[in-house]
């Protein structure tokens, strides 16, 4: 697929930030990427940052783009649909990052037909993402290309077979890096009362979740297979691991994630019938 789509985006944040230097980190063209947003100032910084042109009224970017990514916040998005449906005379490529935000209140709001949704995750942030993805029907293989060029440019990205499995992705990878820093949140106290250091509990936490996480990432078994390798009889794993399973561990994180999940079909609902 060639880097030479042009690529609009709506809000100038975080999340546009960190999609822009994961596309010219990947090889698109800053020449080939605009952003448009209402503050002059973060405007201003993203032409120093990337040497993109830049834009304050949205559908003068979106006129000239062949793939428009919202970044707004939700509250924002149907005035922004509303401002496009009444200028844009093309039909591009809707991806849209916006937390909640159905592709058919998008449709409904837009009038146009290709639209992709994704919820990343914070840790795209540093190019180590985790994007859930859904197209509508009117999108194109080769839209769907693109899609995963941009949205796999700041970390992994998986389709997924419809708009409910969003709320699923939101309850696992959306809210997720947040249930693993309640994790070294807790481990570092635990360190801590134990006598350490709490600075050297803090650093042996977040190492041992970064080492966790890469070795699950690389090694060719399972989690559970490599539990069970670091999990000798009687030793102080084993320990461990019993005192979470005699509480149920399993059904503590299910109910949570399951938590998360109505909470995101709640917000989605709330979002619909603005
Ligand atoms: N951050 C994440 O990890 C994450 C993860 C998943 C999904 N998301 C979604 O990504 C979206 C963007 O998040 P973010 O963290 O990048 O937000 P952000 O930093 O607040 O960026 C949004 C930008 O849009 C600007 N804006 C406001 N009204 C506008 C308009 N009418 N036209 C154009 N731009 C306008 C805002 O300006 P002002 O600040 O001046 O209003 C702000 O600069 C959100 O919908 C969020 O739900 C974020």
């Amino acid at each position: 697929m060639e880097k030479t789509t042009t690529i609009g985006f709506i809000g100038a944040g975080n999340m546009a930030y960190a999609l822009i230097s994961g596309l010219i980190d990947g090889g698109f063209s800053a020449q080939n990427i605009k952003v448009s947003d209402k503050n002059a100032t973060l405007l201003s910084q993203r032409e120093i940052d990337f040497g993109i042109e830049t834009f304050s009224d949205n559908t003068q970017l979106a006129n000239q783009c062949e793939v428009i990514v919202f970044a707004v916040k939700p509250q924002i998005l149907a005035t922004v649909c509303k401002e496009l449906q009444a200028h844009i005379i093309h039909k591009p490529l809707i991806i849209s990052i916006v937390a909640g935000a159905k592709s058919t209140s998008i449709a409904h709001w837009l009038g146009w037909a290709p639209i992709v949704r994704a919820m990343p995750n914070t840790p795209a942030l540093l190019g180590m993402g985790a994007t859930g993805m859904m197209a509508n029907e009117a999108v194109s293989a080769e839209q769907k290309v693109l899609t995963e060029q941009i949205l796999g440019s700041v970390g992994k990205c998986f389709w997924v077979a419809n708009e409910q499995m969003l709320d699923a992705v939101t309850a696992l990878s959306g809210s997720g890096p947040a249930y693993f820093f309640l994790m070294i949140e807790a481990m570092a106290h635990t360190g801590t009362a134990l006598g350490l250091n709490e600075e050297t509990a803090k650093q042996l936490s977040i190492q041992t979740a970064l080492g966790a996480s890469m070795m699950a990432d690389q090694s060719e078994g399972s989690p559970y297979q490599l539990r069970a390798k670091v999990t000798s009889k009687n030793g102080t794993t084993q320990a461990a691991i019993e005192s979470f399973q005699n509480q149920d561990f399993e059904a503590v994180v299910a109910r949570a994630m399951r938590s998360a999940f109505d909470r995101a079909q709640k917000i989605g609902f709330e979002l619909d019938n603005e």
